[in-house]
């Protein structure tokens, strides 16, 4: 496991997952390994293939994961770029699924920054059908080219919306993240004044209409995103979700290594 920036989540999952399964995961910290810094990414990819069955990787360039899947002999397995987030999006599909027993007529609302999370749903909705709303400030958009990919994939329905309340309507699921992610920490306090409304609360979740799930990556900033109340509540499954990632993941790692 590369880890080129901190996790509570991924490492814990990845780690209890692999070793719940009968393996052995390794974790090489940020000052460990400095991939694309002390020693090329295709170089790192030959000699860890030598050693393990799968590597999991968390970066922060994307094009580095790309070259490690590249060089690497063995399944790589993204677990976070400054792109996306597909173990945690995979996860948070199937939670869902778990807790409504079907994906049918499934709208989601993403309130917030148009980050790597969001680039993961709109790849997921290449996939399967949903209907995808964002609510964003101007200015905090998902990359332009994911929105095209997955509107030209023509399963699911994607709309961007800077109007919270709006883009919440009929949503049986209701999701956000931090509003300064890795890599973004030194404009947290412009961004808390760019995304003044964009907070989940009580109030944007009664205003689905509906019976509604809250769910949330995690790490969550409480009270900056996402109100106590709203994090806490009945509706709230952001703990099941968390938990979710090491089953999914197991799957996932069953499935590379042929026998899922
Ligand atoms: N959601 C998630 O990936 O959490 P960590 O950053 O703690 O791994």
């Amino acid at each position: 496991m590369i880890f080129a920036k901190p996790s509570a989540r991924t490492r814990i999952s990845f780690e209890t997952g692999f070793y719940r399964l009968g393996g052995h995961a390794l974790y090489l910290g940020p000052d460990d390994i400095g991939i694309g810094k002390r020693e090329a990414v295709s170089d790192i990819a030959r000699v860890v293939s030598g050693y393990n069955d799968i590597i999991m990787a968390r970066l922060f360039e994307h094009r580095h994961m790309l070259e490690l899947a590249e060089h690497a002999s063995v399944p790589v397995v993204n677990g976070l770029s400054d792109y996306n987030h597909p173990c945690q999006i995979m996860a948070d599909m199937f939670t869902i699924l778990e807790h409504r027993g079907h994906l049918d007529n499934l709208k989601i609302a993403y309130v917030g920054d148009g980050n790597n999370i969001v680039h993961s749903w709109l790849r997921l909705a290449c996939r399967l059908p949903f209907n995808f709303t964002i609510a964003c400030p101007e200015g905090y958009q998902p990359d332009p080219d994911t929105i095209k990919l997955a509107k030209q994939a023509g399963l699911s329905e994607i709309a961007i919306s800077h109007d919270p309340m709006q883009a919440v309507r009929d949503a049986d699921v209701v999701y956000t993240d931090v509003w300064a992610s890795m890599g973004h920490k030194e404009e947290a306090d412009e961004r808390r004044r760019k995304f003044e409304g964009f907070t989940v609360t009580a109030q944007l979740m009664a205003a689905t209409g509906k019976d509604s799930i809250f769910m949330h990556c995690l790490p969550a900033e409480r009270g900056v995103e996402v109100t106590d109340e709203v994090l806490d509540a009945p509706y709230s499954i952001v703990f099941p979700q968390a938990e979710n990632r090491m089953h999914v993941q197991n799957a996932i790692m069953l499935r590379l290594l042929g026998k899922g």
